[in-house]
């Protein structure tokens, strides 16, 4: 399993905003949308062996299921309205989780909640421009990674992060999405080292 935490610093708790701004009326909403499709369209397809975790505001968690997924598009809007159905079935029943769609479940939660989710079974790394570079180490096949949005990790988030190995994929601060691409060329080059093409 390859599993994605990403950290929405300020990104909507309700479903109340506009397809068309997710940018502004969402919080950044679209740079999570961006990380999905990065971390779940492949040109012909759905990688399936992969979790993602959006937390928004350390206040709610959306969990995309590789597994389970069905109605994801590679646009950004399409996944805006799938999160937006999210945040809707959240308000409908605020107590418990609930599978808002195939694949999509959404509950109360915060970065201590995912952690605990994959720590027990995965290795946790957080990608970090000063961290140590990924060519480095080989990434184990149990392997989840944490995030930030548009903003830095907050010094409490740090706090919880401390004790997982940084890692940095480059010189450059890059968008989130681009690290989950970077990351998932990485472990594919790993795991299918003698192949040319997987159709
Ligand atoms: C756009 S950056 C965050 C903002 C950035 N720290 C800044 O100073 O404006 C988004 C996130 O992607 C990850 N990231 C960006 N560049 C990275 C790099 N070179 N190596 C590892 N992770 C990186 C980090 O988790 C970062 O918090």
């Amino acid at each position: 399993m390859r599993t994605f935490i990403v950290l929405g610093h300020r990104a909507a708790l309700t479903p109340d905003f506009t397809l068309n701004d997710l940018p502004g009326s969402a919080g950044r909403l679209d740079i999570l949308c961006r990380c999905v499709t990065s971390a779940f369209c492949l040109s012909h397809g759905i990688r399936r062996d992969v979790m993602v975790y959006l937390i928004l505001q350390n206040q709610l968690m959306i969990r995309l299921e590789g597994a389970r997924l069905k109605h994801l598009n590679p646009d950004e809007r399409s996944t805006g309205a799938l999160l937006q159905k999210a945040l809707l079935a959240h308000q409908e029943h605020p107590e418990s989780e609930i599978e808002s769609t195939p694949g999509i479940f959404i509950s109360k939660g915060a970065l201590p909640d995912g952690l605990a989710r994959v720590k027990e079974k995965e290795t946790v790394y957080v990608l970090h421009e000063e961290g140590r570079p990924i060519g480095e180490i080989a990434l184990p096949q149990e392997v989840a990674f944490v995030l930030s949005d548009h903003c830095n990790f907050q010094p409490d988030e740090e706090a919880l992060l401390k004790d997982y190995s940084r890692l940095s994929l480059g010189p450059r601060s890059l968008h989130a999405d681009h690290c989950i691409t970077i990351v998932h060329n990485q472990l594919d080059r790993a795991q299918f080292a003698n192949r040319t093409l997987l159709v």
